[in-house]
């Protein structure tokens, strides 16, 4: 039985919409400051709670057993899921939320099709059109993430998986889909629903096609873009469901991931077509560079911790190593310790430093390092020269000069943190294994870089329980 308390495109449910992105977009603002971040996020969860209830209240929703039940499961699974996972994990989730959203997307498109073929009257080509894009990019986009999840997962190998003759058959998929499509609207008095589900299928074989050849670790950047994908299909459901606050959250979305996924682009240095097409990125199963055996120096925590101990500056440099280590919260107190010597330490921030944007900020927020000691890599390599100490926590191809200095490098312009400018370099990592890129780092071998070879939360235990017995 409906509630019908609110006519859709009436002024109470279009003024609660309103009140519903508007929270959407303060909590965004919110959002772009770590200490503000977790309220907006909140804030952003007050919106689009607006936004449910106003729509079960619309007039015209009912079928309760289906709504409620659909709510408790998928509140059950969120909730598990947010407790469970790890930092590390984040991408993945991501990835499976991102791809739950188009696949949503995709069946409204469908069933909103179903409902008007059962009226038996010419569909208008201003629901059937939006409907059709809906459909094509959020089968797209759930499929593409699906993929995205299962390389960051380890379910599908991280390598680009290549078929024979891709782009040729993608440009088919491509071209054959919006052939499907034109059919559908010149027949638009009685279109094929048999039609209608060879346009799902053949974009869900365009989504899987797309995303295989990409390797594993450029994942952040597609699932970035296949999110803009999906607020593109959401905004056009809402054009299709004659819905205010779906064209409104859709096109934050679709906005708001495509200056990320062109952010993470030029962080990279690399085009999105690029990272789309150049099958790179894969998980790095051969190092390149020299093969040779290099010397290295390698230290123990002692010795690091007197060479900190006494420097009037020290600049720490985290990478994707110390979220898997979880180091954060050791390297705060290793800082704390080294501060109480009246020793200067700040944290050179890398825009894609980790797997994903933000990652550094988040884990260091975490650790409650204040948000003033976290320089961007702009602010903080015009200080390298004058810096004592570098001291690298498990980051490699963000810190690499490769970048710089060999222009047939896979980095090769990439922006990196000019660590080798620093008067001395300490590198904390367990090996001398190569980072994301599998590529070697001439740093670990330059003269004025020490090794310390450890896991990241142990090494910086170490060297705070060291500086303190100093
Ligand atoms: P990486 O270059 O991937 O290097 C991480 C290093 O951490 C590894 O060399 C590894 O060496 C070390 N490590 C792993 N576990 C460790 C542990 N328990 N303790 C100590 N060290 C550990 O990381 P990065 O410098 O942060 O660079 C990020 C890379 O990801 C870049 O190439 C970037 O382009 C790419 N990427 C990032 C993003 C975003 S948005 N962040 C998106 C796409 C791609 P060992 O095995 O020897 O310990």
């Amino acid at each position: 039985m409906p509630l019908a308390v609110l006519a859709p495109g009436g002024a109470a449910s279009t003024a609660l919409y309103i009140v519903a992105f508007s929270l959407f977009i303060i909590g965004i603002k919110r959002g772009t400051h770590p200490t503000t971040a977790k309220q907006g996020n909140l804030i952003a969860a007050v919106g689009m709670g607006v936004a449910v209830i106003t729509t079960l209240l619309l007039d015209g929703i009912g079928n309760w057993g289906v709504l409620f039940g659909a709510l408790i499961v998928g509140s059950a699974i969120g909730v598990v899921a947010s407790v469970r996972v790890q930092m590390t994990d984040m991408p993945q989730m991501v990835a499976l939320y991102n791809g739950v959203g188009g696949g949503a997307v995709a069946l409204i498109a469908w069933a909103e099709f179903r409902h008007e073929l059962s009226l038996g009257e010419t569909i208008p080509l201003d629901l059937l059109i939006p409907g059709l894009l809906s459909a094509v990019v959020g089968s797209v986009s759930f499929w593409g993430s699906n993929i995205a999840f299962g390389k960051l997962q380890g379910i599908i190998p991280g390598q680009p998986i290549k078929v024979f003759g891709q782009q040729v058959i993608n440009a088919l998929l491509l071209v054959g889909v919006i052939a499907a499509c034109v059919i559908l609207a010149i027949n638009n008095d009685a279109p094929s629903e048999w039609v209608f589900i060879g346009v799902l299928i053949a974009s869900a074989i365009l989504g899987v096609l797309v995303v295989l050849p990409i390797g594993g670790a450029d994942m952040p950047v597609v699932i970035s873009l296949l999110n803009a994908f999906t607020g593109l299909a959401a905004a056009s459901a809402g054009f299709a469901l004659d819905n205010v606050a779906l064209i409104v959250a859709g096109t934050i979305v679709g906005s708001s991931g495509t200056i990320l996924t062109l952010e993470m682009a030029t962080a990279m240095n690399r085009s999105v077509g690029h990272i789309l097409f150049a099958g790179f990125g894969g998980a790095p199963a051969a190092s390149q560079g020299s093969t040779e055996e290099r010397p290295v120096t390698s230290v123990n925590a002692q010795d690091a911790a007197i060479k900190m101990a006494y420097a009037d500056s020290v600049v720490i440099v985290p990478g994707y190593g110390m979220a898997v280590a979880q180091a954060q919260h050791s390297v705060k107190e290793m800082a704390d310790e080294l501060e109480k010597r009246g020793v200067t330490v700040d944290y050179a921030i890398h825009p894609v430093a980790g797997r994903m944007p933000g990652h550094m900020n988040v884990l260091l927020a975490e650790a409650d390092v204040p948000y003033e000691k976290l320089k961007e890599m702009e602010e903080i390599n015009p200080e390298m020269p004058r810096t004592d100490v570098a001291l690298i926590i498990g980051a490699n191809d963000v810190t690499n000069p490769a970048a710089k200095n060999d222009p047939d490098s896979p980095i090769a312009g990439m922006p990196i943190i000019e660590v080798d400018q620093a008067q001395q370099v300490i590198v904390i990592k367990r090996s001398l294994s190569p980072g994301f890129a599998g590529i070697d780092n001439d740093l670990f071998y330059a003269e004025n870089t020490s090794m310390l070879f450890d896991d990241a939360k142990q090494a910086a235990a170490d060297i705070a329980a060291e500086v303190q017995n100093l």
